[in-house]
């Protein structure tokens, strides 16, 4: 027999049932399937990532993707993912217990040459590379400045690093950041729990995505030292694209050395998948032994890395692909200019086409589309309101008549919505 007090709550339940309509998990499940209606399907590609791409049987200019130099679908760098998979297979297992192959090994030291930094790590995506190089030498009580538009693997690494004291400072302006950094400079002066002072890390993109402009970095890294601050740059978009030979945003401005923590993409100039920090060799060390995305993550496979490895060799022996993107990229923009688009502050391959509304982006954009040329448009919340574009990256994979016929779809789009 039921006691007093299980009867009573054997009662109430059987009344909820009878009376509530849906329990938490039916209401999540119900939640979850009215949100599925606004999803929006991505356009499925059926070949290469080259200056053209072919969804649903048609080919389309590639205006949109990342491979700045064209390397996914570079012969030397397919070949030496082919022999690596010959001779190693494929995958491989966590670096810090048997999965560590002479491959990284020669990948990690190819790319410190290549940046002439003392050392480097990779990873499995610059997600993850942002994630390490905050998590692991940040704590709750130390103190993050960053740019209000970094890119979101920086928001959500200072996140995980779990660090409370966090400044955004506006896009790219000065004396914003030197007021943040004097605010900063005051907190740096209560201990910490373990008697040691807080560190200041100032974090910003080399070249934002959205806009395709360049931090200020030589005025960033002087900043940095006035106020004994450490300098973070997330180069993502600019490794393999800026400075001699693609050698990154901090050879771009001769700061070798002044800057304490690189990021770099191995998915966008590159190609391939994969994300590296370069540094100075303490600091190499202390993410050798306490990045928890080594310890609890796998490593790149085989033929990822063996291609990598092709692409840091094809940078260094030669500079004429790198060459070949920029004379590309002052093409377009003469081209854009001349037919009366304002394509905002872009000093690289990122060429933002401004058109301020956002159904008419999506609508140019769309129209684009049928006419064979393939170009997002970014609208809030990517980009602020009112200033939604549509957003063409440059590759050096595209001919000049590869250009023309983006240029002239775009003038055609233009005559006919503007
Ligand atoms: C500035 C920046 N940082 C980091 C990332 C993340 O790169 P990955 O795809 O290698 O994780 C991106 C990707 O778009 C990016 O634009």
């Amino acid at each position: 027999m039921l006691s007093p007090v299980l009867s009573h709550t054997a009662r109430s339940i059987t009344r909820r049932s009878l009376f509530s309509t849906s329990t938490n998990t039916e209401k999540f499940w119900s939640n979850l399937t009215a949100s599925s209606a606004n999803k929006v399907n991505p356009h499925v590609i059926s070949s290469g990532q080259g200056a053209y791409l072919t969804i649903s049987d048609r080919s389309y200019l590639n205006f949109c993707s990342s491979h700045y130099l064209g390397f996914s679908l570079e012969p030397r760098l397919k070949d030496a993912a082919k022999s690596a998979i010959d001779l190693y297979g494929l995958g491989i297992g966590y670096r810090t217990l048997a999965g560590t192959h002479s491959l990284h090994t020669t990948l990690e030291s190819k790319i410190a040459e290549f940046k002439g930094t003392e050392g480097a790590v990779t990873f499995t995506s610059a997600y993850a590379a942002n994630a390490c190089a905050v998590q692991t030498i940040m704590g709750k009580e130390d103190i993050v400045v960053s740019d209000q538009l970094n890119h979101a693997s920086i928001i959500d690494a200072v996140k995980t690093a779990g660090v409370q004291n966090k400044f955004a400072y506006l896009h790219s302006d000065m004396s914003d950041l030197e007021a943040k950094l004097k605010e900063a400079s005051e907190l740096q002066k209560i201990p910490k729990k373990n008697g040691e002072h807080p560190t200041i890390l100032i974090i910003t993109d080399g070249v934002f995505s959205m806009d395709g402009d360049l931090a200020k970095l030589p005025e960033i890294v002087s900043l940095a030292k006035k106020y004994d601050a450490l300098t973070m740059v997330d180069d993502a978009h600019g490794e393999g694209v800026l400075g001699l030979g693609g050698r990154g945003v901090v050879n771009h401005f001769g700061l070798e050395g002044e800057v304490d923590i690189e990021i770099g993409s191995l998915s966008k100039a590159f190609s391939v998948m994969g994300g590296f920090i370069a540094a100075k060799q303490p600091l190499i060390d202390a993410y050798l032994m306490g990045a928890r995305q080594r310890l609890f993550s796998i490593a790149l496979t085989i033929p990822d890395t063996a291609a990598l490895i092709e692409a840091v060799d094809m940078l260094a022996e030669s500079e004429d692909l790198v060459k070949k993107l920029w004379s590309n990229v002052a093409y377009l923009n003469a081209g854009f200019t001349d037919l009366g688009f304002d394509i905002g502050n872009s000093e690289t391959p990122i060429i933002p086409v401004m058109l301020g509304d956002e159904d008419l982006a999506r609508k140019f954009s769309a129209r684009l589309f049928e006419e064979g040329v393939f170009a997002s448009a970014i609208c809030y919340p990517m980009v602020p309101k009112g200033t939604a574009r549509v957003r063409v990256i440059t590759s050096a994979s595209f001919s000049k008549e590869d250009c023309d016929v983006g240029l002239e779809a775009f003038k055609k789009v233009k005559e006919e919505l503007m």
